[in-house]
């Protein structure tokens, strides 16, 4: 059994698990793997090409002839991407074309990564599992201040209403649907900022490895 340790961290769009996901691998000393960003690079060559994000045969040849610098590109976090991302995420071609990539990355070093199904699917046995999620208002609040930062106009109306679309999408798919793990410790960060998370995030991690088991709550 491998002893090296895999940080999965799902959750729904805008909860803060990007920001905690990377802090989290500087501090452990781990590999950190955005895994949103697969299901955007792929969606952004099915866009550039004029494809339909929900045609499977297109979307699946897209993912599975990805290359580095598709995951470099700038353009990867417009609406349009979310929307086209969630599309390609529900096709059962792409998600299995992504799958050895995710684990190869973690079993090599150990990894933090985060995404919708990393603790369900891609980590099922991860040591550490973190379901992080806020209010959609805080969320949608967060995210359309993130694109106002880079520049990007839109209504914080638009804004909640494409994250609620998005967070249906990805939870009611039959693919890897979001959802939490049996296991996984529930992160609220509505009402915390990114410090508090991370030292709530730690705090987690490390009564996990002070116990025997995969969580917590689980013994
Ligand atoms: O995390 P991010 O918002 O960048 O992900 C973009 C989209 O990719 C999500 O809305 C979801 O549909 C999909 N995704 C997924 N599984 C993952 C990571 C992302 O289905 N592990």
């Amino acid at each position: 059994m491998s002893t090296k340790l895999i940080v999965a961290i799902d959750g729904p769009a805008a909860a803060g698990k990007g920001t905690l996901a990377r802090r989290l691998a500087g501090a452990l000393g781990l590999p950190y793997l955005d895994t949103g960003l697969l299901y955007r690079a792929t969606a952004r060559r099915v866009l550039d090409a004029a494809g339909d994000p929900a045609d499977p045969v297109a979307a699946e040849a897209h993912a599975r002839a990805l290359t580095p610098d598709d995951l470099e590109r700038a353009d990867l976090r417009t609406p349009a991407v979310d929307q086209a991302a969630a599309s390609v995420a529900s096709l059962p071609g792409v998600r299995a074309a992504l799958l050895s990539f995710q684990r190869q990355f973690g079993q090599a070093r150990g990894a933090v990564l985060d995404g919708r199904d990393i603790g369900t699917v891609i980590f099922p046995d991860a040591r550490v599992k973190l379901f992080v999620t806020a209010s959609v208002a805080a969320r949608a609040e967060r995210r359309w201040k993130e694109l106002a930062g880079r520049g990007i106009a839109v209504s914080l109306q638009s804004v909640t209403d494409d994250l609620e679309e998005r967070d249906a999408a990805d939870a009611s798919r039959a693919a890897a649907p979001l959802r939490p793990a049996a296991d996984a410790v529930i992160l609220d960060t509505t009402s915390l900022g990114a410090d508090q998370a991370f030292q709530r995030a730690c705090e987690i991690i490390d009564a996990i490895k002070k116990s025997a088991g995969p969580a917590p709550r689980t013994r």
